[in-house]
């Protein structure tokens, strides 16, 4: 089980459990699930609007993750990651603080996630 925080400086904070390791439960199905509107369009990972920051809320090592080339390529495109530090996150084996709620696949992990 893990614990996903929602923050949104208009918004109160929201703590949710997210049934993590099914695979299938995005970020954004799990916003949309709890009514929080982190912004979306096409749900495929093609229009940034989902953009948000993720980062541990407990200081833990976060799990690695490898975007796919269709994330890097809107992150690129965003501005919020270069190919140099997709590169070395792939090579550290770490995830990247921004990601696409739509793309972004829940784990067991605490996370607080800016939107
Ligand atoms: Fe378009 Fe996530 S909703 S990239």
């Amino acid at each position: 089980m893990a614990l996903v925080t929602f923050s949104n400086p208009e918004y109160k904070d929201k703590t949710v459990y997210a049934v993590a390791g099914s695979h299938t439960e995005t970020l954004l199905k799990l916003a949309k699930e709890h009514k929080i509107p982190v912004h979306h369009d096409c749900q495929d990972g093609e229009c940034g609007n989902c953009l948000v920051r993720v980062t541990s809320v407990d200081n833990k090592a976060r799990m690695g993750y490898h975007l796919t080339e269709k994330e890097q390529t809107v992150l690129r495109h965003l501005g919020k990651l270069t190919k140099d530090q997709i590169d070395q996150l792939a090579v550290d084996d770490m995830p990247s603080e921004w990601r696409l709620a739509c793309q972004m696949i829940v784990r067991d992990e605490d996370i607080l996630v800016e939107y």
